[in-house]
């Protein structure tokens, strides 16, 4: 409750000093922490990780996984930190960061601004494992090998994370969502497959997509994705369209929107993923969950999982445990015995 009236009082702030701040409290300790214990219904499997929940903390919120351990002290299931990129980066100028507020949506052209590959290493071998964090990669906007700084951050944070996202689906790096076509991600992901076959361990490897693709665009990613060897797919990253519905004046600032006026087309994708996922890939739904039915309705679609991030900025860190209740009463009384009972049950 507190917590989710500070969130609130942030927002007399800049969006991104309130994020700064944000970040700076949860550093020192100051987060909320989630008490009740994960309803056993909700208890499910990604991968082969094992969850308590399946609502996790979608990339972009702790770019430099400096708070993973307090997000899941917060009652995430999971949390994915990034986008990292090889090099330290500024991002585009400032504002860069808006405020939907009469449609809770966020609108964003950060630009990867993040601490680099290093300072993410440090963080990531020092902090406690108390459950699932996930490394999302990426690569610097003026970098002459896109795809070499893809292999490097699968290098560097290879055995420090539990999982990988390759992240080609940001509209705020000019020309990375080139890399969702087939011949470039024959290439991406042939250059990842041949570095993961290089060393000890392994790890479930994720591909993150936009929501704006194009027919054909998804069986080519499945395929692809399939081919060489990545588990999964989350779906999706924020959109470049503007849905018709939207109010607020801030609607025509350039960048990716997200927030409840993404569920829709994001679900929707999603449904197509699954549709066409004849490989056994698992799916994970990201974009506008701020309810338990928003997350079983990514659930239904396809979705082993669900993120959320942008639903957070209006309601505070308390929506995960509201989220959480909500969808194992739903579960429930849709007779579902489990999540994965659930998953794709249209
Ligand atoms: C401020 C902000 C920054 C984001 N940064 C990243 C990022 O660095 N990497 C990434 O893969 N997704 C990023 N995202 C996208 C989210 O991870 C998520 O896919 C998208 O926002 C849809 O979920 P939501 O509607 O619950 O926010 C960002 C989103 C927001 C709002």
């Amino acid at each position: 409750m507190i917590h989710d009236t500070l969130a609130r009082a942030l927002h007399i702030l800049d969006p991104e000093d309130a994020h700064t701040a944000t970040i700076l409290g949860l550093r020192l300790g100051l987060g909320p922490v989630d008490r009740t214990p994960d309803d056993p219904i909700l208890a499910t499997t990604l991968a082969g990780i094992p969850l308590a929940s399946p609502i996790g903390l979608a990339a972009g919120f702790d770019k430099n996984a400096e708070v993973p351990t307090a997000m899941l002290r917060a009652g995430f299931g999971f949390v994915e930190c990034g986008t990292v990129t090889p090099l330290p980066q500024a991002g585009n100028p400032r504002p860069r960061l808006f405020r939907l507020r009469e449609d809770r949506g966020v609108i964003n052209r950060l630009g990867f601004n993040n601490a680099g590959l290093g300072a993410f290493a440090t963080h990531l071998a020092r902090r406690r494992k108390t459950g699932p964090v996930g490394a999302n990669i990426g690569a610097n906007k003026d970098s002459e090998d896109r795809i070499g700084d893809y292999v490097q951050g699968l290098q560097r944070l290879w055995g420090l994370a539990d999982w990988f996202t390759v992240n080609i689906s940001s509209p705020n790096t000019p020309g990375l969502r080139a890399l969702q076509t087939r011949a470039a991600l024959e290439e991406l992901l042939g250059r990842l497959a041949e570095a993961r076959r290089a060393m000890t361990g392994d790890y479930p490897v994720f591909l993150k997509v936009a929501p704006d693709l194009e027919d054909g665009e998804v069986e080519t990613i499945v395929e692809t994705v399939a081919a060489f060897g990545l588990q999964g797919i989350i779906v999706s990253n924020t959109t470049v369209s503007r849905p018709g519905a939207l109010r607020d004046a801030q609607k025509v600032e350039t960048g990716g929107l997200s927030g409840p006026p993404l569920m829709a087309l994001s679900t929707a994708m999603l449904a197509r993923f699954h549709a066409a996922n004849d490989k056994g890939l698992v799916l994970i739904g990201a974009g506008g969950v701020a309810s338990g039915a928003d997350a079983l309705a990514k659930i239904r679609a396809g979705a082993s999982a669900v993120q959320l991030y942008s639903a957070m900025v209006f309601e505070g860190p308390g929506l995960v445990t509201r989220v959480k209740q909500d969808l194992a009463a739903r579960l429930r009384a849709e007779g579902f015995a489990s999540v994965n009972e659930a998953v794709g049950a249209g």
